[in-house]
């Protein structure tokens, strides 16, 4: 393995969403191939933000200049805590709505080359309008500080939700919920250009309506050239249906070698360091599959090493029982299976997913009883208690905060501040040509209106 491997790698399971990303521009690519909108708050513009909207060239959201800062926000408590930053509870004071505001530390970016990542996570964020994406409210600078304000997912991750599944699993009929909604937003990320390369249950929150959420797109990658989609004649040896298929794939020419993602759900030709496309968000997708329903991923081996080698070598075996006690012994069912199996072919080039994107993985029989376009009029398996209250947050693990951090005191609203001590120039993160020695200069202060639902 080379060295490059051991680089920029997760831990699985952190404890909270550690922020790490590549950076990405702006596309000039639209369309939103599901029906509808989730977000319960998304239209408010903060009562702070000035000049006239300009209408962004995508994804049908309009992106306003904004003067909001950390001292609009109350702290309530901490949800989240990484390397490089927090996500805290907040309330803004003026509306009194709840958000999720993630603080990044810019120190702590520079020094860990983290800088482009939060550049890339802005722009996808700041330009995504879909239901099972994230929305991101507002962004904006201090002097030490980069903030991303946040759709508040009420259900907190998905990860610890399945974690108190009896035997951290789900029904069969569940997790092919689950993975429908993961299908519909990568198939958006995929047709804007934009490779996830994280999913995993840690990235994926429960929005108080039980529908899922992608969040965390430090990770993504976005193609230079964004070509429209194409259709695709199948043949039926090959794919599931014989009418002809909307190739999804627009970043399907990408091809990227960062050594980037989770351990556990690295895909064979991210660990050969070959060079990936977005078929690697197929293969996650079955390792996601596989977990929801067995209650382990399928390569996990004794150390990083070990994990490697399985995914490069080792045969897909499923459990017949899996310890899964909603399988009273019987066991999946063969579509699924079928699926599962397809989604971790080690060849990128025969992977289900591969000759036509999100179309040809919808079209598997595992989800035939599944009707996309109405995924989001669909009751979600698990449902944030409705007694708890949201600022109680009740479905997140308790986190101490060693260094207690005050929203109040942080009131410069751009980098127009100096920070309380000089930022060191990363040394080989040249992301912005700015004039000045200030990596975080060109970081947009921001508000995000989206479309009314
Ligand atoms: N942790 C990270 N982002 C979050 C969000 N938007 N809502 C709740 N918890 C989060």
């Amino acid at each position: 393995m080379s060295e490059q491997m051991q680089v920029q790698l997760d831990d699985r399971h952190p404890t909270d969403h550690e922020p790490s990303t590549i950076a990405a521009e702006s596309t000039s690519c639209s369309g939103d191939s599901t029906s509808s909108s989730t977000s319960s708050s998304s239209t408010s513009s903060s009562p702070s933000s000035v000049s006239s909207p300009s209408r962004t060239s995508s994804y049908s959201v309009q992106i306003e200049k904004t003067q909001v800062s950390a001292s609009h926000f109350r702290k309530i408590r901490i949800l989240g805590k990484g390397d490089v930053g927090r996500v805290y509870l907040v309330e803004e004071k003026q509306t009194k709505k709840l958000y999720a505001l993630k603080v990044l530390n810019k120190k702590e970016m520079v020094k860990r080359n983290k800088v482009k990542r939060a550049f890339a996570e802005q722009a996808i964020l700041s330009n995504a309008h879909h239901p099972f994406i994230v929305p991101l409210h507002h962004s904006f600078q201090s002097a030490d500080y980069l903030y991303f304000c946040l759709e508040y997912c009420v259900g907190g991750e998905f990860f610890l939700a399945l974690q108190q599944r009896p035997g951290k699993v789900l029904r069969e009929h569940e997790a092919r919920f689950y993975a429908a909604e993961v299908i519909a937003a990568l198939e958006y990320l995929h047709l804007h250009g934009l490779i996830y390369r994280d999913l995993k249950p840690e990235n994926i929150l429960l929005h108080q309506s039980g529908h899922l959420m992608l969040s965390d797109f430090d990770l993504s990658v976005r193609s230079p050239a964004v070509r429209s989609p194409t259709i695709v004649h199948s043949s039926i040896s090959s794919l599931f249906s014989a009418q002809p298929m909307l190739d999804t794939r627009s970043c399907s020419d990408v091809r990227t070698n960062s050594f980037v993602g989770t351990e556990e759900y690295l895909a064979p030709e991210v660990i050969r360091g070959e060079g990936h496309t977005s078929t690697v968000d197929w293969w996650t997708l079955g390792i996601l599959v596989f977990e929801m329903i067995f209650g382990y991923t399928p390569f996990k081996g004794t150390n990083r090493h070990d994990t490697f080698d399985r995914i490069l070598t080792l045969p897909l075996e499923f459990p017949y029982f899996g310890g899964n006690p909603y399988f009273n012994g019987t066991d999946a069912s063969g579509a699924c299976k079928s699926c599962i199996r397809k989604l971790l072919h080690k060849n990128e080039n025969k992977r289900l997913g591969a000759r036509a994107g999100a179309s040809e993985v919808k079209s598997h029989p595992f989800f035939k009883s599944i009707n996309f376009a109405l995924l989001r009029h669909m009751r979600p398996p698990i449902l944030p208690s409705r007694q708890a209250r949201p600022i109680d947050a009740v479905h997140f693990k308790n986190i101490k905060e060693s260094v207690s951090f005050e929203l109040e005191d942080d009131h410069s609203p751009s980098s127009s501040h100096p920070p309380s001590s000089p930022i060191p120039m990363p040394l080989n993160d040249k992301n912005t040509e700015s004039s000045t020695d200030d990596p975080f200069a060109d970081f947009d202060s921001v508000t995000v209106i989206r479309p009314s639902q």
